[in-house]
């Protein structure tokens, strides 16, 4: 399989799986509370990032996408600095805030481009729905941004498939293509199977970028009932509890049983069940140098349509 792709009908070309970068960057203040940094915990300081970002690049992986709310904006600070000079694809998201208006958009991209230390970028996502923004409305700001030459493509995240087509409806109207919704999809949680999200993907030409495709770093296989992981959120949310990681253990022991036949881990082999969809690209965290070059492992080989039904079929409760 190609191992660039353009995102959605964007012009962007994009590599098929990106690495996430929200827990990078040195929070100060509050931000060291954000679930940016509080959910697993932060990533492994200023040099692993630096080794997570160059040995990406190196493997052929060079899309980072960062927010300008993780960390109040420390994530973008870092992954500008360590990207500085280099051909990267960046994708942020606004806004940096809860209580923002669509017209604040053209500031808030400002302040990412200072912080990223860029002129533009590749992809500018909205984070989430929010009642206090007008999706259509937010679809001109994001079009005036395109149309500047500050942003190549524009995407969405967290959005339901009818909030995906009310959006892709706006900006059709104004002749730019949505290119991506960024949800949450791994094989611990196929919601976008069954929600319509990924049906709406296909219909309109849409990437779904995998968000925590490793459910948390539940499918690298490290954790178990007797291994739980750290990080605030994975010691409250019931997903990582004893009962659940328990659940997932015959999973874990399928992945490994493909794994075998290529030298791959559950991690890689859970994200090219990913990438073997050619609508979605995931973007896993990596909080130091070898997790990234681990997950970018993943680009290297091909599972079998067989396979492929295998997990389906091992994973159909997490289909829901
Ligand atoms: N749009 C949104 O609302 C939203 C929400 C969440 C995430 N995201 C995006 O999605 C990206 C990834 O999601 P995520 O960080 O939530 O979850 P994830 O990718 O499923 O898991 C990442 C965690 O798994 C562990 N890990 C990753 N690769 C590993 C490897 N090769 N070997 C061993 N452990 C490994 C690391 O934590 P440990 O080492 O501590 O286990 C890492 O922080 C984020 O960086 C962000 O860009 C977006």
């Amino acid at each position: 399989m190609e191992h660039h792709t353009f995102l959605g009908k964007s012009t962007l070309c994009v590599p098929r799986m990106g690495v996430g970068a929200m827990t990078w960057g040195d929070a100060k203040g509050l931000a060291r509370l954000h679930p940016a940094k509080t959910a697993y915990g932060g990533a492994h300081g200023f040099d692993e990032e630096k080794r997570a970002l160059e040995l990406s690049i190196a493997a052929g992986v060079n899309l980072f996408d960062t927010a300008a709310m993780y960390s109040n904006g420390a994530a973008e600070l870092r992954l500008g600095e360590l990207a500085r000079g280099k051909a990267v694809v960046i994708a942020t998201k606004f806004p940096g805030g809860f209580s923002m208006k669509e017209e604040d958009l053209p500031k808030q991209l400002e302040a990412s481009l200072k912080r990223l230390g860029r002129a533009s970028i590749e992809l500018y996502q909205h984070h989430y729905p929010m009642r206090n923004i007008s999706i259509p409305k937010l679809m001109e700001q994001l079009a005036n941004v395109v149309e500047a030459g500050k942003v190549k493509a524009v995407g969405v995240s967290n959005y339901s498939a009818e909030q995906m087509r009310e959006a892709h409806a706006a900006l059709a109207k104004l002749g730019i293509p949505l290119a991506s919704n960024q949800v949450e999809y791994s094989l611990l949680n196929r919601a976008p199977e069954v929600n319509g999200v990924l049906d709406a993907c296909r219909e309109l030409g849409i990437t779904l970028i995998a968000q925590t495709p490793l459910a948390g770093g539940k499918l690298t296989g490290k954790y178990s009932a007797q291994n739980r992981p750290g990080g605030f959120f994975r010691r409250i949310l019931p997903q990582y509890n004893r009962k659940a990681l328990e659940e997932m253990q015959p999973v874990i022991q399928l992945l490994r049983e493909i794994g075998e036949r290529y030298s791959k881990t559950p991690s890689q082999v859970a994200l090219r069940w990913l990438i073997e969809n050619p609508l979605v690209l995931p973007i896993p965290g990596a909080k130091n140098g070898k997790q990234a070059v681990d997950n970018a492992q993943a680009l290297t080989f091909s599972l079998t349509a067989e396979q492929v039904e295998m997990l389906n079929q091992a994973t159909m409760r997490w289909r829901v």
